[in-house]
């Protein structure tokens, strides 16, 4: 079979794909604690699952619904941002999308012509960059500083005739970075004076920890919030991975061009997901609340754990998402293996700790460890990787001794 050019060009999501290695061993009977995943552990909380079964069983959800989602949905989806970021949306400016990863995907299909640049973070979650190749795009990762952040300055280093697209991600997978009002102003300046679209992916814009401050371009108001499109969705925030249900707002021009796509390429999202949808947004938002404090307890426990396992090194305190982003270089070398993926082998294979390789995001050197996961599970998954890493530290230390001795 002669398969696509634009085909030979994609990886295969890195995230999923670890995944998948260790739930292949968990059936294969090795007891492998998995911290790649970026899902939360909780159940969709029941005032949710409720509504849905009520739908299946009025028979609401036998049947197709526009292509663009419910209008219950979307007014549901604008009421919500609305509420939450003090903007002014209508329901005509929402699209409903099977997930966000779809709503980005719609995105690039409407935006991106072949030879045009979208520019990202270094790192980045790794569908960005294989989106703008199937849109035929070329993605350009932009460096960021110590606290994993993009600036004007190293938007100027990148920026050129071709750039059309910059993708912000606040909180950011996989560092759990979040910008500040300030600088998402610089950066929105920055964009609007190169006639640059921002596309703010806020899917994980409720999951603040530690009373750090959550800002979004499209709260900057006059022409930062008017070339600014939001992603958004309730995989994370509440617990539905599962029901694949994101959005997009924008302006009508934009949507009815995400529509026509959509109506090609994926129909509507599942309509009992949908009705499931609705309640998420609509309810009192107490089930997020109590999500989002235990993943900051599981945050306030993990980071000093994992800054102890000897060779990795998270500078900074992650400040939203559920991710922790470490340097390992120094774990690399007492190991003796010369790149992150390796580590991330050995993890697996010896360790039995499922993380996922920081090149995935376009950081070799790095990994990422998920903490959305229990805590009982993250404590013996740390503690299996300190185990691991310290039988090389010791290593090192005699060896160290002896050649002194010597
Ligand atoms: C940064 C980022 N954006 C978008 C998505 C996609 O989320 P959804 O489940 O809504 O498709 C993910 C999922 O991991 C993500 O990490």
């Amino acid at each position: 079979m002669k398969f696509s050019k634009r085909i030979k060009h994609i990886t295969p999501s890195a995230t999923i794909g670890v995944s998948n290695r260790a739930k292949q061993m968990v059936r294969n009977g090795i007891d492998v604690i998995n911290l790649s995943i970026g899902e939360p552990d909780f159940k969709t909380p029941t005032v949710i699952t409720d509504e849905a079964i009520e739908a299946i069983r009025t028979g609401k959800t036998s049947f197709y619904t526009p292509a663009s989602g419910l209008d219950d949905l979307k007014q549901a989806a604008a009421d919500r941002t609305n509420i939450d970021y003090g903007t002014n949306y209508s329901s005509d400016q929402i699209s409903i999308t099977c997930g966000a990863k779809t709503a980005l995907y719609a995105l690039m299909q409407v935006l991106v012509d072949p030879g045009d640049e979208v520019l990202m973070p270094k790192p980045s979650w790794v569908s960005y960059q294989e989106q703008v190749i199937l849109a035929g795009g070329k993605p350009v990762m932009v460096e960021t500083n110590d606290h994993f952040k993009i600036s004007p300055e190293t938007l100027d280093c990148v920026v050129n005739a071709h750039s059309k697209l910059l993708v912000i991600n606040t909180p950011q997978n996989p560092t759990g970075t979040i910008y500040s009002s300030n600088e998402l102003e610089d950066i929105g300046n920055w964009a609007v004076n190169h006639g640059i679209v921002i596309i703010s992916d806020d899917i994980y814009g409720k999951l603040i920890y530690n009373n750090n401050r959550f800002y979004s371009p499209i709260q900057l108001g006059g022409r930062i919030a008017q070339s600014t499109i939001l992603v958004n969705g309730v995989s994370k925030a509440y617990s539905m991975t599962g029901w694949r249900i994101g959005y997009i707002a924008g302006s009508t021009e934009l949507i009815s061009q995400v529509n026509s796509v959509l109506s090609h390429m994926t129909g509507n999202p599942a309509t009992v997901s949908q009705y499931a949808a609705i309640t998420a947004l609509q309810s009192d938002q107490a089930d997020v609340e109590n999500m989002r404090q235990s993943f900051e307890d599981r945050l306030n426990t993990v980071y000093p754990l994992v800054n102890e396992i000897p060779g990795f090194e998270v500078a900074e305190k992650p400040q939203g998402a559920f991710y922790l982003f470490p340097k390992v270089i120094d774990a690399m070398r007492l190991v003796g293996v010369t790149s992150s993926e390796q580590l991330v082998a050995c993890l697996l294979n010896e360790a039995h700790v499922a993380v996922v390789d920081g090149s995935a995001f376009g950081m070799p050197g790095y990994l990422r460890i998920s903490y959305a996961t229990s805590l009982n599970d993250l404590k013996i998954g740390i503690t299996r990787i300190k185990a691991f890493m310290d039988q090389y530290l010791e290593k090192e230390l005699s060896g160290g001794i002896s050649s002194e001795a010597d």
